[in-house]
């Protein structure tokens, strides 16, 4: 397994692999350290069906569900990311810098996304490294985020407001639900369980609020304070200098650990068809 690393910052190739549910664990293993140390690893030139997909992924957890988003039919869990040619101006599924359902109580560890259809070109997808976002925050702020937890949940995505956007997908069933409005608090810093280094557990999609260090505390002064921080967070950390951009090829396997990136899927490939199979595997509850 040769790993190159693709930038300065975040993401890698991986070549000399051949993903499926019958890998070898010492090479498994060799996978995941590279994916916890890159963030993101892109895996060129790979052939999974939607069960060998499956099974692939449990080879680096459980199963992590899926709320909103209907799976592929017989294949309980992959979901299909598909934009139509004929869809121009739909919204595009993940087009917004998130962290995969960060709004769970233990939010997925990794994503496994392989690409089926894409377009020749555009629907490149951008990755935000956060535990570079983390490293490079000033030493007065990291202590004050300390003490800050995130109020995390799906309604700006997936409450019944959103049906008509969602409806535009013709590939997708993506059903929303007055239970996106549930929150649910995790640290603004966490630490990775694995490689034990620090990182911001923050998107702008899926963090609705801010609680600590007199933010968030029902004062004026203190809602204004939430808005300016949260404005702040999401400039910061999606930032160009922590991002990695793939653009896609037909047969790539992406791997990333959603603990410590956010993502967004470009939507400017209006006409071309784009499609990929996503599965996600479970992660423990983010900690401090
Ligand atoms: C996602 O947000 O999981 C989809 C990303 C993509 O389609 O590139």
């Amino acid at each position: 397994m040769i790993v190159s690393r693709l930038t300065g910052v975040l993401g890698a190739r991986v070549d000399g692999v051949v993903l499926s549910p019958d890998m070898d664990s010492g090479l498994v293993a060799e996978l995941r350290s590279a994916l916890v140390t890159h963030e993101v690893l892109v895996v060129p030139d790979q052939r999974l069906s939607p069960d060998e997909q499956a099974e692939f992924s449990h080879l680096l957890g459980s199963y992590s569900p899926v709320p909103f988003v209907q799976p592929v039919p017989e294949h309980p869990e992959v979901i299909k990311v598909v934009k139509e040619a004929t869809e121009p101006e739909a919204f595009n599924f993940g087009g917004v810098w998130h962290s995969d359902f960060s709004f769970l109580d233990a939010p997925p560890a990794f994503t496994v996304l392989h690409a089926l259809d894409v377009p020749d070109v555009g629907g490149d997808t951008v990755w935000a490294s956060m535990t570079a976002a983390h490293d490079q925050l000033p030493e007065e702020m990291r202590q004050q985020f300390e003490a800050i937890t995130c109020v995390h949940s799906a309604s700006a995505s997936y409450s019944p407001a959103q049906q008509s956007l969602h409806s535009g997908l013709s590939g997708m069933d993506i059903r929303t639900s007055e239970s996106a409005e549930e929150t649910r608090e995790h640290p603004l810093l966490v630490t990775h369980p694995e490689s034990g280094r620090r990182s911001l557990f923050f998107n702008g999609t899926y963090v609705r609020g801010l609680r600590g260090s007199g933010i968030g505390d029902g004062t004026d002064e203190g809602a204004h304070e939430e808005r300016r921080l949260l404005t702040w967070l999401h400039e910061f950390s999606t930032h160009v200098r922590f991002t990695f951009r793939h653009r896609w090829s037909n047969g790539d396997v992406v791997l990333w650990d959603n603990r410590t990136t956010q993502h967004v899927a470009l939507n400017d490939y209006a006409g071309q068809r784009r499609e990929l199979n996503r599965t996600t595997v479970a992660g423990p509850e983010p900690a401090t």
